[in-house]
């Protein structure tokens, strides 16, 4: 598959792809998400594949946000459709059954900062930068900013951020729980690819399944999240690796799941 503005590869069962457009920052503009979606389709549908890292080129920046030339072009309703257009991409990201990982390799600002917290997990380099400026172009967050930021940090964090803009550092991002962990830059990717293999050595359809019953469960009611948690509980005793993984265990060797 050819793509201009983003890089994909796959190695040892994981993609990485790479926003590929650094003399802009890798800011996201309409090719760059298009080819993000592109991307991460076929990563999701490759069976080979168990976990997908989405990090930026160069050493600047992840993603320094929407392509700012684009959005002063909008209108109400292309604003409203590029919204739109952005948080179903994201939702992909957070609902494609695979761990998928940011490792924030510098600025992570506005629809970077949203990128990342669609991520399940995010590793950042010791010279990332964290924010959600919109509001001193005069625009708010528009891909999902406003709701996965303070169900990440708590409700004042998130405000302080998204109406102050100030730009927090990495080691502030680890603090606030806006990132896992903070790493030297050139050991990033590697961090992260740890974290990808620790997760790929894991039964899949157990994986898959705590993915679907955090974020789905996270949204409802507690009761109704243990409810739906029970019924995924009871659908995995169906499956060939519960009888594998635990056997293993009882048997003292190493589990050999077969993603079935
Ligand atoms: N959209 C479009 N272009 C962007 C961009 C964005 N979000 N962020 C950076 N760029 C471009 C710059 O215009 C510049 O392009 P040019 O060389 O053609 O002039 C290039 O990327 C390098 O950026 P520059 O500003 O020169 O780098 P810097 O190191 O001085 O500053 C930032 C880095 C991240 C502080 C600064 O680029 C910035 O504030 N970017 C916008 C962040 C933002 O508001 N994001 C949210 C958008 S909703």
């Amino acid at each position: 598959m050819s793509y201009t503005v983003v890089k994909c590869e796959v190695s040892e069962g994981i993609a990485t792809i790479i926003i590929n457009r650094p003399d802009k920052l890798n800011a996201l503009n309409k090719t760059v998400m298009t080819e993000l979606e592109r991307a991460f389709d076929a990563a999701t549908a490759d069976a080979a594949v168990g976990a997908i890292i989405i990090t930026g080129e160069g050493p600047k920046s992840f993603v320094a946000g929407a392509d700012i030339a684009e959005l002063n072009a909008q209108s109400p309703l292309s604003a409203k459709d590029h919204s739109q257009f952005g948080q179903q991409i994201l939702f992909k990201l957070e609902r494609s059954g695979k761990p998928v990982i940011a490792a924030i390799n510098g600025f992570a600002l506005g629809g970077g900062c949203e990128l990342a917290m669609a991520c399940h997990i995010r590793y950042a380099s010791d010279n990332a930068k964290l924010g959600q400026p919109e509001a001193n172009l005069g625009i708010m967050a528009g891909y999902m900013g406003t709701q996965r930021l303070p169900r990440l940090v708590g409700k004042g964090i998130a405000l302080e951020m998204l109406l102050g803009c100030e730009m927090i550092t990495a080691q502030r991002a680890a603090e606030i729980g806006l990132v896992n962990k903070v790493v030297p830059q050139a050991e990033l990717i590697g961090e992260v690819r740890k974290l990808a293999k620790l997760i790929m050595s894991k039964g899949p359809i157990a994986v898959r399944f705590t993915l679907e019953a955090v974020n789905e469960g996270m949204e409802m009611e507690l009761e109704d999240g243990g409810f739906y948690e029970s019924t995924l509980f009871g659908l995995i005793a169906a499956s060939e690796d519960m009888k594998e993984g635990t056997a293993a265990f009882l048997e003292k060797r190493k589990a050999a799941f077969k993603n079935q």
